[in-house]
């Protein structure tokens, strides 16, 4: 019995912001943005657009690709970082009524950049207890509404977006499905990289900054170290409990913060960068959105086929990290 990953959807928002036209209004310049990260525009969700609706139009797409109804979903995993309501309901629920999904459990898991892989995980585990066959697990975001628009060192990094996929269980994959998942996490940095908003610290007093909007504060240089430790830790974990050499992987599917991390590593493992799939160029950094943006391009286009080994890797808040090896 293996869980394979079935078919793949995303949700691209129509809205694109390049380098020169946020230029417009943030200091900051293409040459700088492209430089620094690779990044070259991004992706912004409409007025009135959630996240529960980019992830539902890609779970529609990954549903159709895989022929099912949502009657046959037995769970909804969505990671996001950017909830449609911060605490609850779950993103998962409003995806899951959105869906007309009556016979699955759904909730959100918070694992920042990372969000995907531990929700590949978590459906993956989740799938081998009997009466559940079929989940859906989506990376959504909207991160465009939680940047600071103030500080041009974080809010040119990201971008908007939504990536699923549909799992399945069955004797019929024979050796397709997810093989292996290694996850981690360094709670210790949890301030490098976190959501600014009010303290609730005592039961009877607001906080009187309140009013003031939530907003992403990062330390760039802190999480850049971090991510580029954790994506060559990811690697190595990967191999080493797989038996599996780089050369065995059709793609390297990492989360798409910065092309200079991936090259790091690309350099660190002695491999071409091509051996990376890399999309940050049109869609910047959507967390975790990004990996199953890129797993769904790959597929769409014909450069991932049933029997193809590849293996995904996500870093961010928390901090986490984590990857997994799939055989298409
Ligand atoms: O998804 C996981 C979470 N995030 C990440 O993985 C991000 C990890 N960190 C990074 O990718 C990099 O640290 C950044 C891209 C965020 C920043 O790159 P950096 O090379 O570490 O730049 P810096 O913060 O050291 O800033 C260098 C200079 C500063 O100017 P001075 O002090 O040298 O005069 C900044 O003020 O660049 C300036 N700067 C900018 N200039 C133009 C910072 N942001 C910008 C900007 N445009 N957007």
């Amino acid at each position: 019995m293996s869980v394979a990953i079935v078919s793949t959807g995303s949700c691209i928002p129509a809205q694109r912001v390049s380098n020169e036209e946020l230029a417009a209004r943030v200091d900051t310049t293409d040459e700088w943005i492209r430089s620094h990260t690779g990044i070259g525009s991004r992706h912004f969700a409409e007025d009135g657009q959630t996240t529960s609706d980019l992830a539902v139009k890609a779970a529609l797409s990954a549903m159709e690709r895989a022929k099912i109804g949502p009657l046959d979903l037995d769970l909804i995993v969505v990671a996001t970082a950017t909830p449609d309501y911060f605490g609850f309901p779950s993103t998962a629920c409003i995806v899951q009524d959105k869906l007309g999904a009556t016979n699955a459990a759904a909730f959100d898991i918070n694992a920042g950049c990372t969000g995907f892989i531990y929700g590949l995980d978590t459906a993956w585990s989740m799938l081998q207890s009997d009466g559940r066959r079929r989940a859906l697990v989506v990376g959504a975001e909207t991160l465009s509404r939680i940047v600071d628009w103030e500080d041009r060192a974080t809010c040119v990094l990201f971008g908007d977006g939504a990536g699923a996929a549909i799992l399945d269980k069955s004797d019929d994959y024979g050796q397709r499905g997810v093989l292996h998942s290694w996850l981690r996490a360094k709670g210790s940095g949890s301030k490098s990289l976190y959501l600014r908003q009010p303290e609730r610290s005592s039961a009877y007093q607001r906080d009187t900054s309140y009013d003031r909007p939530v907003k992403v504060e990062m330390d760039g240089k802190s999480v850049y170290m971090f991510a580029v430790k954790a994506i060559t830790d990811v690697m190595e974990a990967l191999l080493a409990k797989s038996g599996l050499s780089l050369q065995d992987f059709r793609w390297i599917v990492p989360h798409q913060a910065n092309l200079r991390i991936v090259q790091a590593a690309a350099k660190r493992f002695g491999l071409p960068d091509e051996r990376f799939y890399m999309n940050i160029e049109e869609y910047a950094n959507t967390s975790a959105a990004s990996v199953p943006i890129a797993l769904d391009e790959l597929a769409s286009k014909g450069q991932l086929q049933p029997g193809d080994l590849v293996m995904t890797m996500g870093f961010g808040a928390g901090l986490t990290y984590g990857g997994t090896i799939i055989r298409w």
